[in-house]
Parts: structure tokens; C-alpha cells; sequence
């Protein structure tokens, strides 16, 4: 071994040293992430308990998922529709129900008559997702009569309902094209629903009562760190810059939904927010717990929004759902009760008159 060498070789072999630790390391770290990622619980320091540390495990095996999506409805598959003997008109009236605002909004190509939201932007992927306010049971279920308007309803009535309300508008000719197109769509996407009856899954996702009255200082917080981000620091949503709509649509002010649409509702709201916001949500992968859909319900109904003349509203005062915010009631709770909670007094008095 000469001089040089010496010095030489020790670094060559502290160099390898140095490159098995590294190895062992990575392996290490990796195992670590695969093992949890397999859904394998690492023991916790923290619980010493047998029993309490037991049920944290159950909870945390459990699935996120708001109903169990077997049997779930699943929507006709849209390559086939070609195949249908109307499928013109069943396209037209997806693509008035996905694009409502570019036909139908304060700009619309085929009428100017509502607010600029799209029937999609509540009836999700054009009434098509589980627990996403579908049309799964309309052709089902209707004409039936409502207890909000007393009189039996066919599908061109309730349409023009959300028409009113929802999109803060006006009505459409039964025999309009427009309307002929929507009501062969809804025939379609309800087409395998025996009649009379409602698939699992159907419309919104209904949130557990809480204890106390729904929150709006807490929901303004919920508001501000997971919704204003797209629907905006006023409730104002993003427009499209060509004026044809919106991008994100609004939750409240002048362009939004009015005080007589199902979302008015902090139910209606609340079940539609818990199982389908923020964005990317849904029933299989919630993103909000029951109380935050509540509070943000409380909160976004608490701001200003059209508001509509509801005297013909609920002839019968004791058919009012619990949620319905206007008084006279059959009941003794007030206004501000109906309308934020606690709602369980509420249904049970109700229960007990029956
Ligand atoms: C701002 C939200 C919103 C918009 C926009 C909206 N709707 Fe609705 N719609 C609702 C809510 C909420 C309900 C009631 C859901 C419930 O009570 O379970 C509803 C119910 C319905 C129903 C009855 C469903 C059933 O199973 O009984 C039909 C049909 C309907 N909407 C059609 C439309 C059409 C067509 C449009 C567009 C012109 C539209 N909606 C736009 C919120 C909306
Ligand atoms: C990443 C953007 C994003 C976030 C964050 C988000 N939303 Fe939305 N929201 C949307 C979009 C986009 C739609 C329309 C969906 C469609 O047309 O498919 C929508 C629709 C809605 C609607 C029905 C339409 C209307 O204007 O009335 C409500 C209600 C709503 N969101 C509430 C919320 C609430 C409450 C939160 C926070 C918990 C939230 N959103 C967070 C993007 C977002």
C-alpha cells in the first residue's frame, strides 16, 4: 500500500457505508408508506386501553362513504341513446339541462328567462349522480300531487317550478320545444325506474338532525376556508367572460336561487353541500361533516337573495316541511326555529299530532 492509497480506500469504503445507510433508509421510509397505504393500522403509542383503542380502530377502518353504495341507481348509459326512436330530443334536453344559462339565461340564445345558473349546476351531471340531486324517480313518480302547490303536478309543472324559483325566472309552454326536450330526457334517465317507485340513492342525501340550531357565525367560517375560494368572497361565483353563464355559480345575491327554491331550505342545502361539496365530493367521499353542512347552511341562507311571492305556497300549513322558513305554522315554534333548528322538537311534535 503506498501513501496515496490509504486515505484513498478509507473514503471508498466510508462512501459505501454512507450508501448502505442510505439504502437501508429508503427502505425503511418506503415500508412505512406502503404499510400504511395498504390500509394496515401501525400501533399507537397513545392508547393503552384495549377496549377504547379497539373502537378508534373500527372508526377508522370504516368507510367514509354516506350510504352504502350497493344497489346504488345507476344512470341508462348515455352511448345508447342513439338507439332511443326521440334521441334528438332526449340530447336537446340534456344539453338544456347541462347548459341552461347559453339557451335559456339573461343572454340565452333561445329565450331570455332566467337567473344564468345551468339546472346542472344542482341537478349534477345533468341529473345523473347518486345522491347528486337526480332525476332518477321523475318519470316515476310523477303527476303526483305536492303538498307545496295542493294540485297534482306532471313533469313540465315541476320543471317550470325550478324555472321560478331556482333559476329565478319565468315559465316555458308545455308545448314548447325546449320543454318537449327536457321531458324526454328526464323519460329517459328514469326509463328502467319501475313505476311508482323510488331507486336508492335518489334525489339528496338526507343529513342527521343535529341537537341545536344550526350556526351561521360557525358556517361563515366553513364558508370562507372551503367554498369562497370558487364561489367567491360575496356569494357572487364566477362569470363566464362572454356573459353566458357561470363558471362557478353564485350562492347568493341577485343572481342567485330565491327565497321560495328547495335549496332555501338549510335541508335541501345542507344534504346537497354533504355529499356533494366542496367540488370533487360525493356521497363515497364526503369532504364536510353533518354539522359543517348545516352551519354553511345557515350562513349562505342567512344573505340576501330574491324573494318571491309565496301565498299559494302550502295551502295545507300542516303539510310544511320542519325546514320551511315562513310562517303561519300549524305548530307553535317560530319562524326562526323553522328555519334554523333545533329541528328534532320540531318533528317530534309533529309525530305526536299524527
Ligand atoms: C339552485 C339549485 C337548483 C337548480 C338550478 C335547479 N334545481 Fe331542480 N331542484 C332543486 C332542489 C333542491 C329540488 C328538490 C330536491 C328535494 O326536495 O329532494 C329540485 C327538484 C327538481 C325536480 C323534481 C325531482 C323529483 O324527484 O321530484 C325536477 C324535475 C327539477 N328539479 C328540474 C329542474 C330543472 C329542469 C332545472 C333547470 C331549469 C332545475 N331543476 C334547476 C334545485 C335546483
Ligand atoms: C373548487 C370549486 C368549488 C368549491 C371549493 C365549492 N364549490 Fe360549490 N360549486 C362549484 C361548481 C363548479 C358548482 C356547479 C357544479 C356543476 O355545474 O357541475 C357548484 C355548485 C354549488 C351549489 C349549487 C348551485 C348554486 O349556485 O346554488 C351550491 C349550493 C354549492 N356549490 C355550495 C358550496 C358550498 C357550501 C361550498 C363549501 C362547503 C362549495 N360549494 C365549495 C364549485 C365549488
Amino acid at each position: 500500500m503506498n501513501q496515496l492509497g490509504k486515505p484513498f480506500l478509507q473514503i471508498i469504503s466510508l462512501l459505501l457505508g454512507l450508501l448502505a445507510l442510505a439504502t437501508a433508509l429508503v427502505a425503511m421510509v418506503g415500508g412505512i408508506v406502503l404499510i400504511s397505504s395498504a390500509g394496515i393500522q401501525l400501533p399507537s403509542l397513545k392508547n393503552t386501553n384495549p377496549e377504547t383503542s379497539l373502537q378508534t380502530e373500527v372508526a377508522e377502518v370504516k368507510p367514509k362513504y354516506l350510504e352504502d353504495p350497493a344497489g346504488m341507481w345507476v344512470a341508462p348509459d348515455w352511448s345508447k341513446v342513439e338507439l332511443e326512436p326521440n334521441a334528438e330530443e332526449i340530447k336537446y334536453g340534456r344539453d338544456l339541462i347541462a347548459n341552461t344559462a347559453e339557451y335559456l339565461g339573461p343572454n340565452g340564445k333561445v329565450r331570455k328567462m332566467s337567473n344564468g345558473l345551468n339546472c346542472q349546476n344542482c341537478h349534477l351531471q345533468a341529473g345523473t349522480v347518486p345522491l347528486g340531486n337526480n332525476y332518477s324517480a321523475v318519470a316515476s313518480t310523477y303527476p303526483k300531487v305536492r303538498s307545496r302547490s295542493g294540485k297534482s303536478e306532471d313533469i313540465p309543472k315541476r320543471i317550470n317550478d325550478c324555472f321560478e324559483r331556482s333559476l329565478n325566472g319565468g315559465t316555458l309552454e308545455s308545448d314548447s320545444k325546449e320543454m318537449i326536450a327536457m321531458v324526454a330526457y328526464m323519460n329517459w334517465v328514469g326509463k328502467d325506474v319501475p313505476k311508482g317507485e323510488k331507486p336508492k340513492g335518489v334525489g339528496l342525501y338526507e343529513v342527521p338532525l343535529l341537537d341545536r340550531a344550526a350556526d351561521p357565525e360557525k358556517g361563515k367560517s366553513i364558508y370562507i376556508n372551503q367554498c369562497q375560494s370558487c364561489h367567491g368572497p360575496e356569494g357572487q361565483g364566477l362569470a363566464k367572460q362572454d356573459g353566458s353563464g357561470y363558471i362557478y355559480p353564485p350562492l347568493w345575491g341577485s343572481n342567485s336561487y330565491n327565497q321560495g327554491a328547495g335549496l332555501f331550505r338549510l335541508s335541501r342545502f345542507a344534504g346537497y353541500v354533504r355529499a356533494n361539496m366542496p367540488l370533487g365530493a360525493t356521497f363515497e367521499n364526503p369532504l364536510i361533516s353533518d354539522e359543517e353542512a348545516w352551519d354553511v347552511a345557515a350562513y349562505v341562507n342567512s344573505m340576501e337573495r330574491p324573494s318571491k311571492d309565496l301565498s299559494q305556497d302550502w295551502p295545507d300549513i300542516s303539510k310544511k316541511p320542519m325546514d320551511h322558513p315562513f310562517g303561519p305554522y300549524s305548530d307553535s315554534f317560530p319562524e326562526v326555529q323553522h328555519k334554523f333548528g333545533p329541528f328534532k322538537p320540531i318533528t317530534e311534535a309533529k309525530s305526536k299530532s299524527e
